[in-house]
């Protein structure tokens, strides 16, 4: 019913993932999908674009209840209509809230590499502390190391979860003991869930949703940007259940409101009113089997570690193995297949591989790093 097997023709659509790359090289990098997105959003844009007038829409009210009845039916969580803000996209929304808490802030890495900016970008300073890795290459949260390098200066947390890169998405206990951290001291949490619907082993669980406390002191931000494939009609909105904390985030937001965009408001409501959501079960049943394959290749890669990925369709490859200094130019050039370097992230010796594209250019890439892999070897 879904063709997630047609091969991308996204020439002409201006994707940063496929403009500029060598012959031949396949973008296997930028967090985007090699996907169509759903046809109920592609109709419905297309009538919008087809009508020839461009006032000013009206909308937002209507899109909040649509999100509203997304949120009930999807997780069971309640909102209200006045706890949603809107803002540009996910990223804008993260950055209103560090600037409105003014302090240092805090995450755990490796980190979504514009995340790693956000420093230079709110103006404020940051704490990185690393996640905790098992014998299994599996990461968690390390409540110890965050004990051990909070000050009293630190004012938020940023939770990216799910987690990218590292495609963790954390459980109730996980998130409860981050509560108890941030509560013990008085640490707004600023959860970017933008890749919540991309749960491939269990259910998301938005922070809002976790427990009353959770409402009191956070700023949960999201989009329909990663699940939809539709990142290019930007925008996203927080929730924000403690009116206290909505006020100041409103009041740091002035005049940079999100806008109502007639073609993003087309598409989003399509998003979140239920008509993609076969579609959106058709990908997350493809998107497993892709990841389950990438995984068993990997696996038999020696040189190459890599966590169980939960969610997103980014994994992220340990190259440590394999001995050369930067392990993405050495895909980039010897298998002519695109990765973002790890470094970006926090972390040099890894890798981030996108397996979000058809099956056909998914075992493509992987033969040729296969090959240029063994290549390697026998070279030593
Ligand atoms: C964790 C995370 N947050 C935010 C973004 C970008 O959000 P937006 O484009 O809505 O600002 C991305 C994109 O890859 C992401 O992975």
């Amino acid at each position: 019913m879904y063709d997630f097997d047609a091969m991308p023709t996204r020439a002409g659509s201006d994707s940063v993932k496929w403009a500029g790359l060598g012959e031949d090289v396949i973008p296997m990098w930028v967090a985007d999908m090699d996907f169509k997105s759903p046809q109920p959003i592609l109709d419905a844009v297309m009538e919008r674009a087809a009508h020839p007038y461009w006032g000013y829409p009206i909308g937002l009210d209507k899109l909040t209840e649509v999100v509203i009845g997304h949120y009930e039916r999807t997780y069971g969580a309640h909102i209200e209509p006045e706890w949603i803000v809107w803002v540009p996209s996910v990223i804008p929304g993260v950055v209103n809230a560090l600037k409105m808490m003014g302090g240092t802030f805090m995450y755990s890495t490796p980190m979504y590499d514009h995340i790693r900016r956000l420093d230079s970008e709110a103006n404020l300073p940051v704490i990185e502390v690393p996640l905790k890795k098992d014998e299994n290459n599996q990461f968690s949260m390390d409540i110890e190391a965050l004990e051990a390098a909070v000050t009293p200066q630190v004012t938020a947390l940023i939770l990216c979860n799910p987690h990218n890169p590292v495609g963790r998405m954390y459980t109730e206990e996980e998130l409860l003991a981050l509560q108890a951290f941030c509560k013990k001291h008085d640490i707004l949490i600023v959860s970017d869930e933008i890749h919540c619907e991309i749960a491939l082993d269990r259910k998301h669980i938005p922070y809002f949703s976790l427990n009353e406390e959770a409402k009191n002191y956070s700023v949960t931000v999201s989009s329909a940007g990663k699940i939809c494939n539709i990142p290019g009609l930007p925008t996203g909105f927080a929730i924000i259940p403690d009116p206290k904390v909505r006020k100041k985030f409103i009041r740091e937001q002035d005049g940079l409101q999100a806008c109502s965009n007639a073609l993003t408001l087309a598409a989003y409501n399509k998003a979140y009113d239920g008509s993609c959501d076969g579609w959106k079960d058709a990908l997350r049943a493809y998107l497993s089997e892709n990841r389950d394959i990438a995984e068993a290749r990997f696996a038999q890669i020696p040189e190459l570690k890599n966590p169980h990925n939960e969610g997103t369709y980014l994994l992220w490859l340990d190259c440590t193995g394999l001995g050369v200094e930067d392990a993405a130019k050495f895909f980039e050039e010897e298998a002519k297949v695109k990765v973002c370097a790890g470094v970006i992230y926090g972390d040099p010796t890894c890798v981030r591989f996108n397996y979000g594209c058809p099956r056909a250019q998914l075992v493509e890439a992987l033969d040729r790093m296969e090959a240029a892999i063994k290549k390697l070897r026998e070279s030593k």
